[in-house]
């Protein structure tokens, strides 16, 4: 019988077997009550006896908080206090364990209105790097527990509360119990519970410790088609489950016992995997010629077991070794007499669970403890963003950090910015254990000592910036200084340049050619050109330094004509547009109008009222624009929400659109190379704000050419927002409903798998650049290959670059930067996601194409001295504030 192999195969039946269980009493036991001070109180809780103290020393962030006095006396004196989150997306507690072990973790929360809001929070829990559960509070009273089995693969773990929604994260009490490692195994990923049930004769409560000595919480179930019987006797319980005696001393059988019984459940979740453990022992005394035999079979007809005879006061344990899934995610389990039972089917207890999908690495665990270390040292608790694991998931990477990704391995750290983070003291030597970092930002602090020699011996360290810190001894060690001098290394000491009081966006530079001559060699072997090679420079004194634009990010809102309160009334909105006297443009969803809002131009997009479509993304722009300021982001001056009449007021930008100005439909000169490069890098970096300096991050999903803005100096911002979004918290549905976004630059993977990201971004992005170097048409059915990536790879077969140049451009532009510029294009609209660059190094390595257009333009080997300084100064200095 086929069906009989694939039980054999996949059913595991835990009979008894002869252990000794010793009940460790609370051995490995954590028991936080969480918000419980002052920090070093401890105390047992008088129904359980389980010794709780203050979760204090786990976590430092977070604020106290108690459930009201009239509560208290419905629970146990753990949930009395809690700790609430309201700053920061995420916030984590960190537990000291033993590796490779299984334990079970469990979160408990109960509001009891402890911020006298009355308002029930939902939010989500990570462990590690994944998402677990979402929490969501039902009542005020309501007691939500959420319990997972998890090995822990490192000798830490993060359990971590995220912020999802508005409301406040919080939590009662935390813990973790070991559990038996041969019990619960799954082919993968961890076990949510989702209920874990017993059948006692009368109402009675849950049972947990110490009578589970795991502490599990069994909770009571009844209906009206099952009874419960139960016996005095001992059971046999050992075997690797410990199930508790009073859990196994019941069970229930059919009210009816000459009808099918039936046993189900309903995930909401249909695509979950199941894991299903009954827990089984004969408790009736039965009489020499009683027999009790089941079939237990799942959603109509499927065997889960044949001829189950329930062993006499002694438990055993049916489970299979896969998971099951369910399409509606029903489950259904029939119990079935055979033919020759007399007595009707008995369980005595179910266990459910829900696999969760732990593929999310977190970082190399040396790097984390290094980070932690970091933290520790500097006294860094102050940064919100630095909880829980530093690269993963990568929405919540602590502030400051890049990481690398591997695919299936740990995430790196490659960069490490401290900029202006008031640290001082030495230099840690934990920053050597961050074995790939390629850069290192310590500038503007107060550290003090020395610069330390294991910088030398970090390899891959490429930059190295100490500048404004007053009190470091800037006497550079011998062996680093050999990396300095054979340009294996790039070190900033001297101050950075400060506008006078106020903060002007500073560019960090030095004057050596020598940087740009080694950068120009690396080119042209990476690219096998043959150009004539500058003529080597002197060697560089002892502190001369870097020669590459270092990409400094001060972010400054431009608060030129942004007024306090933003909302506008529907007839502001008619005056100010001189009754819609000038149509600018048509965009997503609405028409743009010229406007003038006390004495400055404004675009004013109105929406049409028809689409509830539009009022969402209305709503998610606004939403968007007023927490998110960056100066290659188009700002939002004001909206209007009155009535019927939605409209959104923008600064202007006056030289209208890149496509516009790219085919020349607005007349005056072709975009110049420069230009360009100028423009692509500033859309880069307003995308790159979205997807790092955002908290949480964005993704854009429509970024386009027509989405790109020029004002009237040719400064380029990003614009249209409305199909925007927040990224999805990890775990949760990536998936979008609706595909949304621009034929052409829509990412076909997101197109495929609705799954969203910002390489998402990056791949339109990457399309907007061919279309920069090309001009031409994103998709043409008239030409060869009719999508711009295929056309311009088809092209490139041929080797010449010149081919797919804007021939508008004749002939002046660098080779070099067009060839730099297309790969990189082409590494971002990689099919695969993982592929494809980060906005990051994007905006990094276009830095470096506008570096070389400006060193050409110099004349070549005279290239990007002072002057080029003085460029980027001047295109900064247009966002300083009062520049306007
Ligand atoms: C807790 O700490 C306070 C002072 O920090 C001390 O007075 C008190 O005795 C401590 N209590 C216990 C139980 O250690
Ligand atoms: C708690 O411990 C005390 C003393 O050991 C014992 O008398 C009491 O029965 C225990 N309570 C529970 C609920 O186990
Ligand atoms: C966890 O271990 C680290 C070092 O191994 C130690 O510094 C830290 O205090 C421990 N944390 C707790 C809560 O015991
Ligand atoms: C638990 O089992 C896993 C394999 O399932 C093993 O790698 C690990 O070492 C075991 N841990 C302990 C503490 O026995
Ligand atoms: C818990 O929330 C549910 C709402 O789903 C409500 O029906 C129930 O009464 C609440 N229980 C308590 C104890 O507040
Ligand atoms: C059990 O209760 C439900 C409603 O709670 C009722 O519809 C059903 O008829 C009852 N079944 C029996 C066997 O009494
Ligand atoms: C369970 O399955 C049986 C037949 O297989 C069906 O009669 C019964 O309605 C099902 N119960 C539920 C809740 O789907
Ligand atoms: C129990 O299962 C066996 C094997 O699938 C089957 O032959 C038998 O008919 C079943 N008995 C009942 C009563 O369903
Ligand atoms: C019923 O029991 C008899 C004798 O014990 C056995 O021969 C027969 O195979 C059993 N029938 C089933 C369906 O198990
Ligand atoms: C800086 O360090 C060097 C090398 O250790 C030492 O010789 C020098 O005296 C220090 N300078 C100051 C100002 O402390």
């Amino acid at each position: 019988m086929k069906s009989l192999d694939w039980f054999l195969l996949l059913l595991i039946i835990v009979f008894t077997v002869l252990r000794s269980v010793k009940a460790q009493n609370q051995a490995g036991f954590i028991s936080l009550d969480c918000g419980l001070v002052p920090k070093n109180t401890t105390y047992v809780e008088k129904t359980t006896n389980i010794t709780y103290k203050s979760d204090a020393d786990y976590i430092d962030s977070g604020s106290v908080g108690k459930i009201k006095d009239a509560y208290t006396t419905l629970f146990q004196q753990q949930v009395w206090a809690l700790r609430s989150f309201p700053e920061g997306e995420r916030n984590c507690y960190n537990v000291n364990l033993t590796a490779n072990r299984k334990y079970l973790i469990r979160g408990t929360f109960v509001y009891g209105n402890y911020d006298g809001l009355n308002q029930f929070p939902s939010f989500d829990l990570h462990i590690g790097a994944t998402k677990w559960s979402s929490v969501k509070i039902l009542g005020v009273t309501n007691t939500s527990m959420h319990e997972i089995f998890h090995v822990v693969t490192q000798d830490s773990l993060q359990v971590c509360l995220v912020k999802t929604g508005p409301t406040t994260p919080f939590i009662s009490s935390l813990e973790i119990r070991p559990l038996n490692n041969d019990s619960y195994n799954t082919q993968s990923g961890s076990l949510m519970l989702f209920a874990r049930i017993y059948f006692p004769s009368q109402s009675s409560s849950f049972i947990r410790y110490d009578e589970d000595i795991r502490d599990r919480a069994w909770l009571p179930f009844s209906d009206n088609e099952t009874m419960s019987i139960s016996t005095d006797l001992p059971i046999g319980t050992n075997n690797f489950y410990d199930v508790p005696q009073a859990v196994m001393k019941t069970a229930a059988i059919p009210a009816n016992a000459s009808k099918p019984w039936y046993l189900w459940w309903t995930l909401d979740d249909v695509s979950a995997q199941s894991y299903v453990y009954m827990h089984f022992a004969e408790i009736q005394n039965l009489k020499a010629n009683d027999i009790r035999e089941f079939n237990i079979t799942y959603n109509g007809g499927l065997s889960w077991y044949d001829y189950f005879r329930p062993p006499k006061l002694s438990i055993s344990t049916i489970f299979h070794s896969i998971p099951v899934n369910s399409p509606d995610g029903k489950y259904n389990f029939t119990f079935t007499m055979t033919g020759n039972s007399t007595l009707p089917p008995l369980i005595n207890a179910l266990e459910i669970y829900t696999v969760v999908d732990i593929t999310q690495l977190g970082t190399d665990k040396g790097e984390v403890s290094a980070m932690m270390n970091i933290k520790k040292t500097y006294g860094l608790s102050k940064k919100l963003s630095w909880q829980g694991d530093p690269c993963a998931p990568q929405v919540y990477r602590w502030e400051g950090l890049n990481c690398s990704y591997p695919d299936s391995e740990p995430s790196l750290i490659i960069s490490l910015s401290l900029k202006e983070s008031e640290l001082t003291g030495t230099i840690t030597s934990e920053i050597s254990k961050l074995t790939t970092l390629k850069e290192l930002d310590l500038s503007d602090n107060d550290l003090s000592g020395e610069i330390p020699a294991f910088f030398a011996d970090m390899k891959l360290l490429k930059l190295i910036n100490l500048s404004g810190n007053p009190k470091l001894n800037l006497t550079v060690p011998h062996s680093l200084q050999e990396r300095v001098n054979s340009k294996s290394l790039t070190l900033i000491l001297n101050p950075t340049l400060k506008g006078e009081g106020k903060k002007v966006p500073v560019i960090a530079i030095a004057a050596s050619m020598a940087g740009v001559f080694v950068l120009l060699v690396i080119l042209a072997i990476f690219f096998v050109v043959r150009k004539k090679k500058p003529k080597s420079t002197t060697a560089p004194g002892p502190q001369s330094v870097t020669a590459r634009i270092v990409k400094t990010e001060t972010i400054q809102s431009n608060p030129s004509i942004i007024t306090k309160d933003r909302r506008i009334t529907y007839p502001e909105v008619l005056k100010m547009t001189n009754n819609f006297e000038r149509v600018l443009g048509k965009g997503g969803f609405g028409t743009v109008y010229h406007g003038n809002l006390d004495g400055t131009q404004v675009a004013v997009k109105m929406l049409s009222h028809s689409s509830a479509q539009g009022y969402k993304e209305f709503k998610a722009e606004v939403e968007l624009l007023l927490r998110v300021h960056h100066r290659h982001l188009v700002g939002l001056v004001g909206y209007c929400d009155d009535g019927d009449n939605l409209a959104l007021i923008y600064e202007y930008m006056a030289n209208g659109d890149l496509r516009e100005n790219m085919s020349g439909k607005r007349g005056g000169n072709v975009l110049t190379w420069e230009n360009r490069m100028q423009i692509a890098v500033e859309a880069a970096q307003g995308l790159e704000y979205l997807h790092n300096g955002c908290r949480p991050p964005m993704v854009h999903r429509d970024v386009k050419t027509t989405n790109i803005l020029l004002n009237e100096r040719s400064g380029a911002k990003l614009a249209d927002f409305g199909l925007s979004r927040s990224f999805p918290i990890d775990g949760e549905c990536h998936v979008s409903t609706v595909v949304a976004g621009t034929p052409g630059y829509l990412d076909p993977e997101y197109y495929r798998t609705n799954w969203l990201s910002e390489k998402s971004d990056v791949y339109s992005f990457g399309v907007v650049l061919l279309e920069i170097v090309t001009n031409q048409p994103v998709i043409d059915k008239t030409r060869e290959r009719p999508h711009i990536n295929e056309w311009v790879g088809f092209m490139l077969t041929k080797g010449d670059i010149r081919s797919i140049v804007d021939p508008k451009l004749m002939g002046d532009y660098d080779t070099n930067g067009a060839w730099k510029i297309v790969e990189l294009a082409l590494a971002c609209v990689n099919p695969s996601s993982n592929r494809r660059p980060t906005m990051a190094h994007v905006v990094m390595e276009l830095n470096e194409c506008v570096a070389l257009e400006i060193s050409r333009r110099q004349g070549g080997e005279e290239m990007y001295s002072m002057a080029s300084v003085d460029h980027s100064l001047s295109s900064a200095s247009e966002f300083a504030p009062g520049a306007r």
